[in-house]
């Protein structure tokens, strides 16, 4: 048995927050902005709208996509970091109840950035182990609620939104996702942290004078470990499985920074039209950006089947991961 990817979707909630109004919260500028990182707009959920709201949106596209009855869902997987409750009930348990799934295992998945590979690598093999037949993939992050909006270091970077896909069985080899790496290193810990509020370091009120539960980054440190690992990490896949870089249609990254972006594109000798590039216009997502992306192309109509995905992240942990994936859904009817 193998595993397919039959559909894709994505939600963006409706707030704007431009560069423009950056400015008049923090000392930044969109010159600034711009020039370090490409982003220009992101958008920010209602108070009232949670992680799991947003991932509700998007995986009703990708099942009304893959034209499966909802019903047939076997597995959900969430990957977030930010998930609607601290420690429980996982933002999977949320979605299936608001999906109305009910029976079926739903977990969240805590990698990051990577999380969205680190998702659809445990899909295919608990397909490929027989343990399930129509995974919903998803990655959904209101970053919003962990961001500092008075650290100009981070809050510029995230934005909130939701992709979500189906993974399903087939015995079309064709069609099977072709390979996923996925790994970490640990020592990286503290690049990318929200120091406060677990157990290493329980709410209290020091804590929140520190704002400690918001998310802290070295910025530059990790700009430097996310170039070289995001590169290695894909020339690795491509080698491993004897695909040239000139044989992918879309190189779909984590969308952080477009100067990483493009340093890896680069690396790859990849020609633009190959290199998938939302970050302008969403910002650093974490695990719902790839999703985002590929759905943007999606939308767009340029992803069809039978096209072969590069998909490369890295984030928080450190965590990152690259997988090669023909596409396996329907075009979009317009
Ligand atoms: N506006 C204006 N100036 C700023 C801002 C801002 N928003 N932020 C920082 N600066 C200043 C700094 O204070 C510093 O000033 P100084 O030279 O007087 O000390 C100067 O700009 C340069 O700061 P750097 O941090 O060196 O800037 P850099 O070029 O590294 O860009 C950035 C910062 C955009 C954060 C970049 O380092 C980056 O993209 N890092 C990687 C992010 C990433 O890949 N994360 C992984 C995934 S995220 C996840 O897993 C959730």
């Amino acid at each position: 048995m193998y595993a397919a990817l039959r559909s894709i979707g994505a939600y963006v909630p409706k707030n704007v927050l431009t560069n423009a109004d950056l400015e008049k919260m923090v000392d930044t500028s969109d010159e600034w902005i711009t020039k370090r990182t490409g982003i220009k707009t992101r958008y920010i959920a209602d108070e009232d709208e949670s992680t799991s709201d947003l991932g509700v949106q998007a995986a009703l596209k990708a099942i009304e996509r893959a034209d499966i009855d909802k019903n047939k869902i076997d597995m959900i997987i969430c990957a977030t970091i930010s998930p609607d409750y601290f420690c429980m009930p996982s933002t999977a348990c949320m979605i299936a109840k608001k999906l109305e799934i009910a029976n079926v295992p739903a977990f969240d998945i805590s990698a990051a950035c990577s999380g969205f590979i680190y998702a659809l690598a445990s899909a295919k093999a608990f397909i490929e182990a027989n343990m399930a037949k129509n995974v919903l993939v998803i990655g959904a992050e209101k970053l919003s609620s962990i961001v500092d909006f008075t650290d100009r270091t981070t809050c510029i970077l995230f934005g909130d939104g939701a992709g979500a896909a189906i993974v399903s069985a087939t015995n079309d080899k064709n069609e099977a996702i072709i390979d996923i790496n996925i790994a970490a290193d640990g020592k990286y810990y503290d690049y990318l942290i929200t120091p406060g509020c677990g157990t290493n370091k329980p709410c209290s009120e020091e804590v929140l004078k520190e704002r400690a539960c918001f998310i802290k980054m070295k910025g530059n440190e990790t700009f430097k470990v996310a170039v070289k690992t995001l590169t290695n990490d894909v020339v690795e896949i491509l080698e491993k499985n004897s695909i040239e870089s000139q044989d992918i249609d879309h190189f779909i990254p984590h969308q952080a920074n477009y100067r990483i972006l493009n340093a890896v594109a680069n690396a790859l000798k990849l020609t633009p039209e190959q290199v998938v590039m939302t970050v302008s216009k969403y910002g650093n997502t974490s695990s719902a950006s790839i999703p985002m992306a590929m759905n943007e192309i999606y939308e767009e109509g340029k992803l069809g089947y039978g096209d072969l995905l590069l998909l490369d992240a890295f984030g928080g942990g450190f965590t990152w991961g690259s997988a090669l994936v023909p596409f396996a859904g329907k075009p979009l009817d317009k």
